[in-house]
């Protein structure tokens, strides 16, 4: 029966989700979050109390908890999943998460690299970014990325493995592209859209593959705007396609053994950057588009003042 509670779960990581923007303004692909509502977010947490089969107590749950330090697991509104035994929580926000799971079916199943063709990717040194161009690498794609600042710039090639980054806020992209780019961009895994997309639509290889993950420069301003030079797609013989990453939820567990086995090959590496506290979750959040954080961003809330990661104090964004 719809409304019986079924299982009592303590919220311990939220994540932190640029999309979380739009839910806010507008019917999205899910419909918007009222004023006064919970604010719709993926979590994991621990189940406390249990009065269902499905969950043990103790178990770890991942779901959409919404932004609140206790939820109900419920018969259908709030189902939560059970992760594979042994799983790490701040794994089952991040690597396996939308994000990490966005890389993988957005590279591989939309844009669809082959082996020697250069892949650029927007957002580089964010959580989604990051991991779509070291899958890129494993492919054998020589693989640009943009991010924000020199200090992501030498993250996004030192740690991460791409060939080489450009920093969007003191380079000239388009130009820079031109240069590292020099045959033109095969897959352009574009996190961000606005200018960085156009310059990429300028350097795009024949029959190149744009992939709309996100468009995060157009989340936060007043009116979207969309490429001025789309009409390079007709030029280049190109094709721009987005996606979301829930149409694929039947082929998860796929998508997250091979995501576990690059991560303890060494083969992708996954940063996430926790801060401590409920009360952090604004200015976390705000980091997303501010930029001041590498990797996924995610907040614990169990209190521990001995924990070396708590920034508690940190200016707001703004
Ligand atoms: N399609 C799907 O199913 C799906 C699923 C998950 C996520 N996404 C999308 O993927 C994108 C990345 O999400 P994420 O969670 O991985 O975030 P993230 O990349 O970890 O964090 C956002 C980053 O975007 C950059 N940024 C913010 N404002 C910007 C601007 N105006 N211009 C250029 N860069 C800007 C910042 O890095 P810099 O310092 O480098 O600017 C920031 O660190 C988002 O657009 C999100 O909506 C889509």
């Amino acid at each position: 029966m719809v409304g019986t509670w079924e299982a009592l779960v303590a919220v311990r990581y939220l994540s932190m989700d640029p999309t979380i923007r739009g839910w806010l303004e507008r019917d999205t692909y899910l419909p918007r979050v009222e004023e006064g509502a919970v604010i719709r977010s993926l979590g994991v947490g621990q189940v406390v109390t249990s009065r269902s089969d499905r969950y043990t107590e103790g178990d770890l749950v991942s779901g959409m908890t919404g932004w609140q330090e206790w939820t109900i697991a419920d018969d259908d509104q709030r189902q939560l999943q059970v992760p594979p035994q042994g799983t790490d929580p701040l794994d089952a926000v991040g690597l396996f998460g939308p994000t990490g799971l966005a890389a993988y079916f957005g590279l591989l199943e939309v844009g669809r690299p082959v082996a020697g063709e250069t892949v650029l990717v927007s957002g580089a040194a964010g959580a989604t970014g990051s991991v779509a161009g070291q899958i890129a690498k494993h492919r054998g794609c020589r693989v640009v990325g943009t991010a924000g600042s020199d200090d992501k710039c030498r993250t996004v090639v030192e740690e991460y493995g791409f060939d080489d980054c450009i920093n969007y806020r003191t380079e000239e992209v388009r130009s820079r592209l031109r240069d590292v780019c020099s045959d033109g961009i095969d897959v352009f895994f574009d996190n961000v859209g606005g200018d960085i997309l156009e310059a990429a639509l300028s350097n795009l290889a024949r029959h190149g593959r744009i992939v709309i993950c996100g468009a995060i420069s157009q989340y936060d301003g007043a009116e979207p705007r969309g490429p001025r030079n789309y009409t390079q797609l007709i030029i280049r013989r190109a094709r721009m396609e987005g996606f979301l990453v829930f149409d694929h939820a039947d082929r998860y567990p796929q998508a997250i053994a091979d995501l576990g086995r690059w991560a303890a090959e060494g083969i992708v590496r996954h940063h996430v950057d926790v801060v401590n506290g409920f009360e952090q979750v604004p200015a976390a959040f705000c980091r997303l588009f501010t930029g001041d954080k590498i990797g996924k961003n995610a907040v614990k809330l169990d209190r521990d003042p001995d924990r070396q990661d708590d920034r508690g104090g940190r200016r707001p964004c703004g």
